[in-house]
């Protein structure tokens, strides 16, 4: 009983004890949104960005290295005083990496959010459901890594922060031919816009450097087992295989590649770059090449301010998503900025006009299709890492 009577005690202090600690919490959180963020969002007088992003599912890390290049963004520009005096507040959405998703909620950020502009996506197939509806509604959009050649010829509020894959799949095709490969095997995803896309340019530059594609395969966005597509390019024989996947299907291909016997090296797109890839894939990678927009190992000082202020944050380097998405978040505030104004149709005509902005994926001026001239990087995967190997401009 007496044992008892002291349990009971012995809650109550820890109920008042948790009490007390969650009171404080409230009162700490109360004060905090006094004149920040939130509080100013509520008077409208924050700019409002809305991002769509693949926050879960197969392409999270795509999703969460975009969300934390924005924030960091943001947040250097917050604490700096905004822009045009008003803080500027992210406003995202997941789209579960799913396509149909991003209609949805990039409907919901424009009609409902009444955001100012639109950061992202990545990925070109959900970039290619977005760019209809910001162009109809008049809202611009600035796709980060979207590299598919279709993009921002859905309009003129569509921009890009990275190159295209027409340029793409021809610093590929030059550099396979570059290392002596003359027969190559392709293994592309039928579902997504990107990998047909980067594919064909790919083939026609190849071909027309005088390689020859020995054997052409293709499967799915998501499917688990490739051992069909992998048999029947091991028959053919070639000298490297070029994978134009994404980071998930990219690993898995490259891993049961090596359990059948295959060993030439495989070669892919911006697509590869995520650390899930070299987690999932371990010493399966080594030796893969692959074309991208950045690398952290890059010492030119406005680089290197990034990453360190990112690895200060995060922990970790920043990805190419991570630098394109930071870019483009100071883009479009720079706009801003100097426009003194964010009605769309003027953010619009000056985004076009941007010439020269120094991004850290490189020095940012617009053609008239809304995409920049950029140079490309490959990297190589060595001892578990990515690593520069060399620049490419053509
Ligand atoms: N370029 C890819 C696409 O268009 C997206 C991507 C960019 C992925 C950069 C990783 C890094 O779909």
């Amino acid at each position: 009983m007496k044992q008892r009577a002291n349990l009971f005690r012995v809650f109550n202090i820890f109920g008042y004890l948790l009490l007390g600690v969650l009171l404080m919490v409230v009162l700490a959180a109360c004060k905090k949104n006094e004149g920040t963020l939130e509080s100013q969002s509520a008077r409208g007088n924050v700019i409002k960005i809305g991002m769509a992003l693949p926050l879960t599912g197969v392409e999270a890390s795509y999703g969460r290295d975009s969300l934390q290049g924005a924030q960091l963004a943001v947040e250097e520009l917050n604490t700096n005083g905004g822009v045009l005096g008003r803080h500027l507040q992210l406003v995202v959405k997941d789209n579960q990496s799913k396509a149909g998703e991003t209609s949805i909620v990039i409907r919901e950020l424009i009609n409902r959010q009444h955001v100012s502009a639109l950061v992202g996506e990545g990925a070109s197939g959900r970039s290619l459901e977005a760019a209809p509806i910001a162009q109809k509604n008049g809202i611009p959009l600035i796709s980060s890594g979207s590299t598919n050649v279709k993009v921002t010829k859905i309009g003129n509020y569509i921009f890009r922060m990275c190159f295209i894959d027409s340029f793409q799949g021809k610093v590929m095709a030059k550099f396979a031919h570059s290392i002596g490969i003359q027969n190559i095997a392709i293994i592309l995803d039928s579902s997504k816009d990107y990998s047909i896309g980067l594919a064909q340019s790919f083939s026609k530059d190849f071909m027309a450097l005088g390689g020859r594609i020995v054997v052409q395969q293709s499967y799915t966005g998501n499917d688990k087992d490739f051992s069909a597509q992998l048999t029947a390019v091991k028959a053919a024989h070639p000298e490297a295989v070029f994978l134009p996947s994404y980071y998930t299907e990219a690993s898995a291909i490259i891993s049961q590649a090596r359990q059948i016997g295959l060993e030439v090296p495989f070669m892919g797109g911006d697509g590869w770059d995520s650390e899930e890839f070299l987690k999932m894939g371990g010493k399966a990678m080594e030796g893969s090449y692959f074309s991208d927009h950045f690398s952290p190992d890059n010492q030119a000082p406005v680089v290197r301010n990034f990453v360190e202020g990112y690895r200060k944050k995060y922990g970790i380097p920043p990805s190419a998503l991570a630098a394109l998405a930071y870019d483009s978040i100071r883009l479009l505030a720079d706009t801003i900025q100097r426009i003194r104004t964010v009605d769309p149709i003027q953010v619009r005509d000056a985004l076009a006009a941007t010439t020269n902005f120094p991004a850290v994926t490189g020095t940012i001026t617009f053609d008239e299709n809304r995409n920049p001239q950029k140079p490309a990087i490959i990297i190589k995967v060595r001892n578990g890492k990515f690593t520069f190997f060399k620049s490419m401009e053509l």
